[in-house]
């Protein structure tokens, strides 16, 4: 596969939607071809699983069902969007990927990781990204930034802190255990310095992408 398959995680509120437009936009200037895309989403199919996902109303949601929505938003996602436009020798900036339902279901929930992996090596097929760029971010101001931003939280964003703190917490073990693919970013900064530490972390894979040393 010829692309770059890079993803921005972190809690809500922490600024992936803002860096993931301005990485674009910076790789789009440099005259890379870039696609933006999310998840849960990122298909239609998908965004339909992401408006029940999201959507407050739907509070009886257990926590293994939400797994296997996620799951399923992500298989349809990977081989209709992702895999193509890999092969294209895109670069793919993906709002959230496999290791929000780690941190969420599994550290947010309680579920067990294994299986969550289990789950996920399906919905996957194996696609790992190049990068995971996490956003690491107080919990206690990422509810205040929705807020300030003037929309309405939803399904998940309304989970009491304790819950986002565990999220965090995952993320950042989860960083740990691959410290090779994973960069972690502080993201209680300026958007522009923040900026500045991501254009750095994903060097190496640009640079890859430039030579030619590319995926397997
Ligand atoms: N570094 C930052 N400092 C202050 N405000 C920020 C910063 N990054 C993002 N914001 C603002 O916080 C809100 C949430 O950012 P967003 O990019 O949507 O986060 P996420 O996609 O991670 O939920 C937006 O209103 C955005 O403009
Ligand atoms: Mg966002």
């Amino acid at each position: 596969m010829k692309g770059k398959f890079i993803v921005f995680e972190g809690i809500d509120g922490s600024g992936k939607t803002t860096q993931l437009k301005l990485l674009g936009e910076k790789l789009t200037a440099l005259g890379c071809p870039v696609l933006y895309t999310r998840e849960p989403g990122g298909t239609r199919v998908g965004e339909l699983v992401r408006e029940l996902l999201l959507n407050p109303q739907h509070g009886e949601l257990v926590p293994r069902a939400e797994a296997l929505l996620y799951a399923a938003a992500r298989a349809q996602h990977v081989e209709q969007i992702i895999l193509p436009a890999l092969k294209k020798g895109t670069v793919v900036l993906c709002d959230r990927f496999l290791d929000s339902s780690l941190a969420y279901q599994g550290f947010g929930r309680g579920l067990d990781l294994s299986l969550l992996e289990q789950i996920n090596r399906v919905a996957t097929a194996g696609l790992v990204p190049d990068q995971v760029l996490l956003l690491d971010f107080c919990c206690d101001y990422g509810v205040d930034r929705i807020s300030r931003s003037g929309r309405s939280a939803d399904r998940i964003e309304r989970e009491d802190r304790e819950f986002h703190r565990r999220v965090r917490a995952g993320y950042l073990a989860l960083a740990a255990r691959d410290p090779r693919r994973y960069r972690v970013i502080d993201a209680n900064r300026s958007i522009a310095r923040v900026h500045c530490d991501l254009i750095k972390a994903v060097e190496g894979v640009l640079d890859a992408l430039s030579t030619g040393n590319n995926r397997p």
